[in-house]
């Protein structure tokens, strides 16, 4: 090893099918050491176990109290939307048009997109999230700058430029023929690039001619290992709009599975109003959830049915949705989920709510062969959190009992204070109170 940090640690230690099993495979090491080679997880060990492993001149990093926590994940979010959080009075259709459209045209501009992506970037890592599934625009230079700044920080990230031919502005609009160029150019570009990835990104149905689902559908045969990202049965009117637009479909998801959308690395955001048959289809075609609590309560679209998404076993990982969400924080936006449940009597323990933050993100984005926990041979994302940063944290940290109180604590008063820094692949990247590492 060549680095070695001692603190205490929580992670998940391997993905689960059932929620009743999250805290067999829960580890917590109140006085940890962690040690890192070359951006990977060497091991994890209590500090009295590992501690004669320590070479004599390598001194560890004394994080102690601090608890270090998986880098978190964020299975949807728009990159370009960062400039319009917190858009006043709308529900999904109208606040398209109203808001993100024209926002949006914007990213025709690289050196807009390049000042935009450095900033996303860090409100990412001044957060805690480590890796993200990322919508650009429709115009490729978007998806160009966010990958150029994401390389120059070593981040696993996965990113497309968004696929749209109908229902949008003029500026937004291209035919099936240039998306497909123009999508293949950047694949070829990006995709496996270090960190990176590509993800097909039509942006959702009612966007998208029958042409230009025939365009995606012949890049990921073209591209099998890329990933598919786009929205799904968010909004009532915006189903009912889907139906009329597609009557020849057996409803909203089956118009992507049609053109053979769904599939293992197929993340749907949303699936607010789903039937029976489009679960049992997310469960037997192996694709993915994003589940985005603020951005759903936001736009008022409706409830996650989190009790349905385990039952149907179907993958599920967690959102921001920035823009209609309303936090890049992961800590908040697990907050925001707990009480999503509650709406519906579901009990979301912190130890599910981080789990569905880290490795049930990454198995959602099937990367949980590489993030999501410090099994040897991962790659070194992480959060440095503190527990405290406030009297009622303070209070509430030190009249906890255990640690699924404290963890509990943090996703319900927790915010960006509380992330003291974030390591991606061995380096540490944003510290609290330092200047930014220069992307
Ligand atoms: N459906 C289609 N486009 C969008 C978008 O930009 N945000 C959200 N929340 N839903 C969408
Ligand atoms: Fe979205």
């Amino acid at each position: 090893y060549t680095q070695a940090i001692r603190a205490s640690f929580f992670d998940i230690t391997r993905t689960v099918d059932q929620p009743q099993q999250l805290p067999d495979v829960a580890r917590y090491l109140e006085d940890g050491l962690l040690l890192l080679n070359q951006g990977c997880i060497v091991s994890l060990s209590a500090w009295e176990e590992g501690q004669h492993l320590l070479h004599p001149d390598l001194e560890p990093l004394d994080y102690r109290g601090k608890l270090i926590v998986p880098g978190f994940v964020d299975t949807h979010i728009h990159y370009p939307q960062t400039e319009m959080v917190g858009s006043y009075g709308e529900q999904l259709l109208e606040w398209l048009n109203q808001y993100t459209f024209p926002v949006e045209s914007q990213y025709h501009c690289p050196q807009h997109a390049a000042r935009m992506s450095a900033f996303f970037l860090q409100q990412l890592l001044s957060n805690g999230t480590t890796t993200a599934l990322v919508f650009g625009t429709v115009h490729p230079q978007s998806v160009d700058a966010l990958f150029t700044a994401a390389s120059a920080l070593e981040m696993r990230l996965i990113a497309g430029k968004v696929m749209m031919d109908r229902h949008g502005p003029d500026a937004l609009m291209e035919t099936p023929e240039e998306s497909y160029q123009q999508t293949r150019e950047l694949i070829e570009r990006w995709h496996n690039h270090g960190r990176l990835s590509y993800a097909l990104t039509p942006r959702y149905a009612a966007t998208s001619t029958p042409e230009l689902l025939e365009k995606v559908q012949q890049l990921r045969h073209e591209f099998p290992d890329t990933w598919l990202h786009t929205h799904l049965s968010e909004n009532l009117q915006e189903i009912a709009w889907i139906k009329e637009l597609f009557p020849e479909h057996n409803g909203y998801l089956d118009v992507y599975h049609q053109y053979q959308l769904t599939g293992q690395r197929s993340l749907f955001a949303h699936c607010l109003h789903l039937e029976d048959h489009e679960w049992d289809c997310l469960h037997h075609t192996d694709s993915a959830i994003a589940f985005c609590p603020t951005s759903n309560l936001f736009l008022g679209s409706g409830l996650f049915d989190l009790k349905t998404c385990w039952h149907k076993g179907v993958k599920m990982g967690i959102g921001t949705d920035i823009g209609a969400g309303t936090t890049f924080n992961m800590l908040q936006t697990m907050g925001e989920a707990y009480k999503v449940g509650q709406l519906q009597r579901y009990k979301l323990s912190a130890c599910e709510a981080f789990y569905h933050a880290t490795l049930g993100g990454a198995k959602a984005l099937d990367l949980d062969d590489r993030i999501g926990n410090f099994m040897p041979g991962k790659e070194a994302d992480f959060v440095v959190i503190d527990p405290a940063v406030s009297p009622l944290q303070q209070m509430r940290h030190t009249n906890s009992r255990d640690i699924w109180e404290k963890l509990f604590v943090l996703m319900t008063l927790g915010d960006d204070r509380n992330i003291a820094a974030t390591w991606v692949n061995g380096r540490c990247v944003w510290e609290v109170n330092a200047p930014a590492v220069n992307s």
